[in-house]
């Protein structure tokens, strides 16, 4: 890692947002940029903005190694922008903080723990009393319908039920936003389309601001309000489209023709990227 991406130890003072009070996330103007070992500098993150304002479900689409991860990185305040500011409800991102929930595409769960205990686990280092942590873990496992399996180990699970606990976990610590990063890419397509049937459920009840990075094109549409298309070399946004599909959504949408038509100009903007890089 280059030294203008060291990972964040310092704690400071938050720096309220100067601008949109009502945006839950905004990135202003982040570059990201790496000392390449033959002493050049590549920009993985070039001048990226964008506002999710409260309660909207953001998806970001992009060829591999666009820098999708690494804005979620950001975001997560697990390293720290060459240039720009982050801000989440207001506050500028400086260092970690459980006001970010993150599910990754790997398992994350601790392996020693039941899955009550995991989704507790952010709970119980707030030092939430025993009878309000039993009731909200309750209320998430039956969200992720996974009530007959909470004392169950992670290593008994499927894949698909390791993501539901991740999802619970996160969700349960109650964060201004959730930060997602292709959490059903590891899954075959079945079990994928389950979650995403999960997921629209959840998020019709809890309404959470999300940040949900994807490479699959009808993933985007069927859950997000907005997709933010990417390009590569370097990193940015290079559209910005909302979704004009109602909610609630159903699986069923893929067929509709509006559905169809938003793939089709996502797909134009990535195959553009996929030609530039040749
Ligand atoms: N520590 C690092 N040092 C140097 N370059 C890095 C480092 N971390 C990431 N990069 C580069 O930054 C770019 C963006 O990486 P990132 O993981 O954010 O991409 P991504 O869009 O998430 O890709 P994918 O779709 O494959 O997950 C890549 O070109 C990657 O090689
Ligand atoms: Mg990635």
């Amino acid at each position: 890692m280059g030294a203008v991406a060291a990972v964040r130890r310092d704690i400071q003072v938050p720096v309220t947002e100067p601008g949109n009070p009502t945006a839950r996330l905004r990135v202003d103007n982040v570059s990201l940029r790496y000392d390449t070992p033959s002493g050049g500098v590549f920009t993985a993150l070039d001048s990226v903005s964008l506002e999710v304002p409260d309660q909207q479900f953001a998806v970001i689409v992009g060829p591999s190694g666009c820098g999708k991860s690494s804005l979620l990185y950001l975001t997560a305040g697990l390293a720290e922008p060459s240039s720009g500011e982050i801000y989440v409800g207001g506050q500028r991102v400086d260092g970690p903080g459980a006001d970010r929930g993150m599910v990754f595409q790997s398992y994350t769960l601790f392996p020693w723990l039941t899955v009550r205990q995991n989704i507790e686990f952010g709970l119980k280092r707030k030092g939430m009393p025993a009878s309000e942590r039993k009731e909200v873990v309750d209320f998430y496992l039956n969200e992720v319908g996974l009530t007959p399996f909470a004392d169950n180990y992670p290593k008994q699970l499927s894949g698909g039920m390791m993501q539901r606990v991740a999802i619970a976990r996160a969700l349960a610590n109650d964060p201004q936003i959730l930060l997602m990063d292709e959490p059903f890419g590891a899954l075959d397509s079945q079990t994928r389309m389950q979650m995403q049937k999960l997921l629209l459920r959840i998020w019709e009840h809890s309404k959470k601001t999300v940040v949900f990075v994807t490479h699959d094109i009808d993933e985007a549409i069927l859950l997000g309000d907005r997709v933010y298309v990417m390009g590569a070399r370097p990193g940015r946004i290079k559209q910005t489209l909302d979704v004009p599909i109602q909610r609630p959504r159903d699986l069923d949408m893929v067929m509709d023709h509006q559905f169809i038509d938003m793939k089709r100009q996502i797909l134009g903007l990535l195959h553009d990227e996929l030609e530039d890089a040749h």
